[in-house]
């Protein structure tokens, strides 16, 4: 077991290249997607890591790696110490219970033909260890009570449910196994916003209950804000910056973080008076065929010949007290609150 100090989660130029095939009957090999493509960072225990970026940056592809449903091309994810991307047989069914997801969309991930309690108790079929048979119910009820589901309603089905039940319902299954770590892979973004405040309060009042660590990935910085504790923003299967959570927003200092902070809402008036919105131009370029240099050097307002001829490192600089991927890091207050 790791020590409070040690992180629980080690990742680790972590690399999953989809191969691009041509042909039907014949499939030959004419490239290859860079979903992810070098991603390092640690998380530790009872730590929320925001990860946000624009749709097809990588990040449910990133999350899958994490919990070795997807096998990585390169690289290593080391939980506890121990790496799950070369774990095999019995070792990767135990990992895997440390480390569960909380899915999207609460209206297609959940089986229309369980009940609920199948539903919430099917981690208990796989790793029977956990729960023996004649308990499981009794585990089952108490899993709805913790989410805040009324336990008697174990026999329904998820269509007799709101959509913020039925997430509740996946949150429930995915503390089933009692994991250090879940991976909520934009567990909000299906819902009504008046029903997304209360999926987050409960995210979080579990975390402190339970001292959970989670990877909370999203399409909008505003969403991961109050959840996380550091932030690391993708771009094109990369980490562009990453920081504590105050230094990411109150003082960004990547072109791209920047850009998509800019288009938050603001709440107070003030705020909104002083900020330039940040307008980027075009869609994200195919991770097929990423730019050389850096890669969000075509949508860069900043971008200079070194950007498409040397790749910028995730690092501290000069003008970014952060990692930041970015040859001119430096601070700026784009929301306006300093
Ligand atoms: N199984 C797969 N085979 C081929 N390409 C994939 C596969 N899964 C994801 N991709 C591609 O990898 C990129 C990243 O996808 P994804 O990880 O789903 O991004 P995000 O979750 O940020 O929207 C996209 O270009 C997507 O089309
Ligand atoms: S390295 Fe160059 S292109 Fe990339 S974000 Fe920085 S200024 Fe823009
Ligand atoms: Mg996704």
């Amino acid at each position: 077991m790791a020590t409070p100090a040690e992180p629980i989660l080690e990742v680790r130029d972590l690399v999953k290249h989809f191969p691009l095939t041509q042909g039907i009957l014949f499939k030959r090999q004419i490239g290859a997607i860079k979903a992810v493509d070098g991603v390092s960072f640690d998380l530790h225990r009872g730590e929320t890591l925001g990860v946000v970026g624009e749709s097809g940056c990588g990040k449910s592809t990133l999350a899958k790696l994490l919990m070795a449903l997807e096998r990585p091309t390169s690289g290593s994810v080391r939980i506890n110490g121990r790496d799950i991307t070369t774990a095999r047989g019995g070792d990767l069914k135990r990992m895997r219970r440390n480390i569960q997801m909380v899915m999207q969309d609460p209206y297609t991930s959940l089986n229309p033909r369980m009940t609920v309690g199948d539903i919430v108790g099917e981690p208990f079929e796989i790793h029977s260890e956990v729960a023996p048979k004649g308990d499981r119910r009794r585990r089952v009820q108490e899993l709805l009570e913790v989410v805040g589901l009324n336990p008697d309603h174990i026999n329904r089905y998820p269509h007799q449910f709101s959509g913020g039940q039925r997430q509740r319902i996946g949150i429930a299954r995915g503390l089933a196994l009692r994991p250090e770590i879940i991976i909520c892979d934009e567990p909000v973004s299906a819902l009504d916003v008046s029903i997304q405040a209360q999926v987050m309060n409960l995210l979080e009042s579990l975390q402190k209950e339970f001292e959970l660590a989670y990877i909370f990935i999203a399409h909008d910085l505003s969403v991961v804000r109050h959840i996380s504790h550091r932030v690391a923003v993708m771009y094109l299967g990369k980490i562009v910056e990453i920081g504590r959570d105050a230094e990411i927003y109150d003082g960004p200092t990547h072109p791209y973080t920047q850009a998509l902070l800019s288009a938050v809402p603001v709440p107070d008036p003030e705020g909104r008076e002083q900020r330039q919105r940040i307008i980027l131009q075009g869609d994200p370029p195919s991770p097929a065929n990423p730019p050389s240099g850096c890669r969000f050097r075509t949508r860069c307002w900043k971008a200079q010949e070194i950007c498409a001829e040397q790749e910028p490192a995730l690092e501290i600089r000069p003008g970014s007290p952060h990692s930041s991927a970015c040859h001119f890091a430096e601070v700026r207050d784009v929301v306006g609150s300093g």
